[in-house]
């Protein structure tokens, strides 16, 4: 599996002091020399955290592989087309929220989910929707035109080490296979660490996994090379890393 890194704590953690530091570029370009395979960042309403001009910066750099992650709004939308990501990841988005919290509903607006990726798609950008293990979910997405859906890993992630933690495996599971047998595409992501992770190697045939918190959570501790160097290896098959 191939391991996207999610930097927006980099850019939470400068804007903390409304500097420069840490660079998120730094960043990006540590991320690159431990060859991930796509570095994520989620430009949200509010830019909480990573800002626009940061989105440009990386889109500029040489052979860094940049999935936008962005609610379908008109202003995401232009943005996009703007500076062309090489994917996208069109998730829900409320003010209020920490984190996102639950996974699209293309479902109930499957003819906007429609209209809204065909530009994208048109500019071959990669496009997938972030959407809970439901079947509902993803025969909307089958008829959308894109390629890929992203699983949210949230409710697995939570339930990991408890009682509930077997449901949540085999929901994703089952629906990483229901998907795979339409033609789509599956990455996951939200919540995965250095030890819920080792069971997406369970998942047939996933694509990528899109990891943030815990990576730069560890990286206060060992430095950003380390942690996603050992995150990079538990993607890869890894079965543990030194900590
Ligand atoms: N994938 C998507 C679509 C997300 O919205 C997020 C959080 O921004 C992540 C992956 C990464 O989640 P985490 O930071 O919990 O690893």
């Amino acid at each position: 599996m191939l391991l996207g890194v999610n930097i927006d704590h980099i850019a939470t953690l400068r804007n903390a002091r409304g500097g420069f530091e840490p660079d998120v570029l730094t960043a990006v370009r540590i991320c690159k020399e431990c060859k991930v395979a796509s570095i994520t960042t989620h430009l949200r309403e509010d830019r909480r955290h990573i800002k626009d001009a940061d989105v440009e910066a990386i889109r500029m750099l040489p052979r860094v592989r940049l999935n936008l992650e962005m609610a379908m709004t008109d202003e995401m939308q232009e943005f996009a087309l703007r500076i062309r990501p090489h994917a996208i990841c069109l998730v829900p988005e409320k003010r209020q929220e920490l984190t996102t919290e639950g996974g699209l509903d293309v479902a109930g607006q499957l003819s906007r989910a429609k209209e809204f990726v065909k530009p994208l798609l048109e500019k071959n950008i990669e496009v997938s929707f972030f959407i809970d293990p439901d079947i509902q979910q993803i025969n909307a997405v089958s008829k959308t035109g894109a390629p890929f859906i992203e699983l949210h890993t949230g409710k697995y992630s939570e339930a990991f080490g408890t009682e509930d933690e077997e449901k949540a495996f085999q929901d994703l599971k089952g629906a990483a296979i229901f998907a795979q047998n339409f033609g789509l595409k599956v990455n996951a992501g939200h919540g995965l660490n250095y030890q819920n992770v080792k069971r997406m190697h369970e998942i047939p045939h996933l694509v990528e996994l899109n990891i943030g918190h815990s990576i730069i959570a560890r990286s206060v501790f060992v430095g950003l090379e380390q942690a996603v160097k050992e995150m990079k290896a538990l993607c890869e098959g890894a079965t543990h890393v030194d900590k």
